[in-house]
């Protein structure tokens, strides 16, 4: 339930149940009081009652609205008369003690009885020729300084004292549940959003204090839930950005010792070799010039790696953008195989394409940085190729969003256990790592690559047989 229903629902319980309870109430209380007691609350009764009341008080205000020395003339006396005739009301007007108008045959003892009281209505009844009244006195002052009195006789209804008691019950059950009420609804809603509202403070001290390991969850009305839901995203997302750098730092002190690792093996021999040159080992022009091409060879090596390095990390960062263009896939394979059958059949390595296409040809990608990816991966082929007669299979396949590369080997294979491993940057198979044949990031570079397209890259190994690595690109369309 949202904030603006409950309070609205609220609103209507505190209006409505005091009225129910109320009406309840009264309902009982009648029934009671007809039954056991005998007394008529009759509605009848209780409009009488209400009309003599109103009658009273119209009245009593017009003579306080008048010129006291009025009430002397037979006009208004006539007005008076036909007033309190209504409801039977009967009146007596007095000057200095002196009864100057009457409707009704009064005593001056019961004129006296009369003006002793207080204007308390429950107190002020009067019996006069045998029939019950209530008297209610309206003091009057003449021009002439004289003191007057009108006294106005209400006729007292059967049972108008248990109604009038019913009268004040009502009012104040009602006045009573509706306090209760108020206060029970007050409390309730403000449980249904303190509350929650408490839950959220203290997580935020929480997540300030730098405590990410607690779950916020979703309690109260619909606003407050989804301030509970949105704070426990960037909960989530702050504890995965924490844990991010702290796997980003974790990576980069790796980096930091394999480069050093790597580096240091060809470094190590060039010293080696500039050494056997200085101590004069290298005695005759041929060795000299055998140690400085390995030198040569060695800190070629390390140019490699150090722009394999750059290129990575440069690709790490998102640094370089891609050139994408819209490509025929079998063209561009085409023009790859023209370029490296050569080099391969140098190894007895035959290279050739099986094209699986047929609806679609066109891929969009940055064809420089795609051909690094080929590239490293037929070097891989051939690097890793044991057999006498080597063979290389490109083979294109469409599922309905993508082609599927399939470039296929039958060289030394990965263990099923490490092909996964691969794509990890400085990886080297246990072959790679003796021979010191490459850098270790060419498919840690491809793969960045390839998951810049968007597409995807796996190895699946076929053990002794070889090694296929598979790349998805999604189609141009
Ligand atoms: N076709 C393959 N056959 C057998 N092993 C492979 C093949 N391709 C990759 N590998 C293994 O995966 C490792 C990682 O390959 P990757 O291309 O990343 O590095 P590299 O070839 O050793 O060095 P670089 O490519 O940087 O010169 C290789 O060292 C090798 O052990
Ligand atoms: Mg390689």
């Amino acid at each position: 339930m949202n904030i603006r229903k409950r309070l609205i629902l609220t609103n209507s319980i505190t209006i409505i149940l005091p009225i129910v309870f109320t009406f309840i109430i009264s309902f009982v209380y009648i029934i009671v009081s007809t039954s056991f007691f005998n007394n008529d609350l009759s509605t009848d009764n209780f409009n009488k009652i209400l009309d003599i009341k109103y009658e009273l008080i119209n009245t009593s205000s017009s003579i306080l609205k008048q010129n006291p020395d009025a009430v002397e003339q037979d006009e208004f006396q006539k007005n008076i008369k036909e007033k309190l005739s209504k409801f039977n009301g009967e009146a007596v007007i007095l000057k200095n003690d002196n009864i100057i108008f009457s409707t009704i045959n009064v005593s001056k003892f019961d004129v006296e009885k009369c003006l002793s009281f207080d204007n308390k209505l429950s107190k002020n009844k009067i019996i006069i020729n045998d029939k019950s009244y209530t008297a209610s006195i309206i003091p009057l002052a003449f021009k002439n300084g004289d003191k007057g009195n009108v006294i106005l006789f209400a006729p007292i209804i059967s049972n108008q004292n248990s109604i009038e008691k019913f009268a004040a019950m009502i009012i104040s059950v009602f006045i009573l549940s509706f306090i209760i009420t108020n206060v029970i609804m007050s409390y309730l809603l403000s449980k249904r959003i303190i509350k929650p509202v408490k839950a959220l403070k203290n997580a935020a001290a929480e997540i300030s204090s730098g405590n990410l390991e607690f779950e916020i969850m979703e309690d109260g009305d619909k606003e407050i839930c989804d301030l509970c839901r949105d704070f426990e995203k960037m909960r989530v997302q702050l504890k995965d950005s924490v844990n991010m750098k702290m796997k980003y730092d974790d990576n980069r002190r790796m980096l930091v010792s394999s480069i050093s690792h790597d580096l240091k093996t060809p470094i190590t021999s060039i010293k080696g070799y500039v050494e056997g040159i200085l101590d004069g080992i290298a005695n005759t022009p041929e060795k000299q010039e055998d140690y400085l091409n390995t030198i040569y060879s060695k800190a070629e090596l390390m140019d490699v790696m150090i722009d394999d390095l750059l290129l990575y990390s440069k690709l790490d960062l998102n640094q370089i953008p891609f050139k994408y263009e819209k490509t025929d896939i079998v063209k561009y394979f085409e023009y790859c195989i023209f370029e490296s059958s050569e080099e391969l059949a140098k190894d007895n390595i035959k290279i050739h394409m099986e094209n699986g296409l047929k609806n679609e040809n066109y891929v969009i990608i940055d064809r420089e940085r795609m051909r690094r990816v080929i590239m490293n991966i037929i070097n891989n082929a051939h690097k890793y190729m044991d057999k006498d007669q080597g063979e290389i299979i490109i083979s294109l396949r469409e599922t309905n969003l993508s082609i599927i590369i399939e470039i296929r080997d039958n060289g030394a294979g990965i263990s099923e256990e490490d092909v996964n491993k691969i794509f990890d940057r400085f990886y080297r198979g246990d072959a790679a790592r003796s021979e010191t044949k490459g850098s270790g990031l060419g498919l840690a570079i491809a793969k960045q690559i390839v998951e810049g397209h968007k597409g995807k890259i796996w190895a699946l190994s076929h053990g002794n047989e070889g090694t296929s690595i598979l790349i998805s690109l999604a189609k141009a369309q």
